[in-house]
């Protein structure tokens, strides 16, 4: 199974000696967000991954390649997104394929996680 890595996986300031990566396994064709949710990662998903928000978005690091095209309805929604870039996804919408894969997720999508999840927030202070 490929394996995915998580670039600032929870947003969280840490000490220098401290990963802040996290990296799992997930079957081909899972989604990102999919993948994010089952390990804890805080990739935001405010429309339930319904392709209509954004909040999702993530830079692929690595592995951009092996996730499958974007389609039309990906780059509509895209253009909702901040700081947009070249190796940009939406993590509802890229499916893993056989190879590893590293993302970043996006300050916005790390925000949104967070309005999602006003306890955290609250202990995030
Ligand atoms: S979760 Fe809303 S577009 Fe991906």
């Amino acid at each position: 199974m490929p394996k995915i890595t998580f670039v600032n996986y929870d947003g969280c300031p840490r000490a220098a000696d401290a990963s802040d990566v996290l990296t799992v396994e997930a079957a081909p064709g899972t989604s990102i967000l999919e993948v994010a949710e089952e390990c804890g990662a805080h990739v935001g998903s405010a429309c339930g991954g319904n392709l209509a928000c954004s909040t999702c978005h993530v830079w692929v690091l690595a592995g951009y390649d092996s996730l499958g095209d974007i389609d039309e309805g990906e780059d509509d929604i895209m253009d909702k997104a901040f700081d947009v870039r070249a190796e940009s996804r939406l993590g509802c919408q890229a499916r893993l394929g056989d190879e590893a894969v590293v993302v970043e997720i996006t300050p916005e999508s790390l925000q949104a996680w967070l309005d999602e999840h006003p306890d955290a927030r609250k202990q995030a202070g």
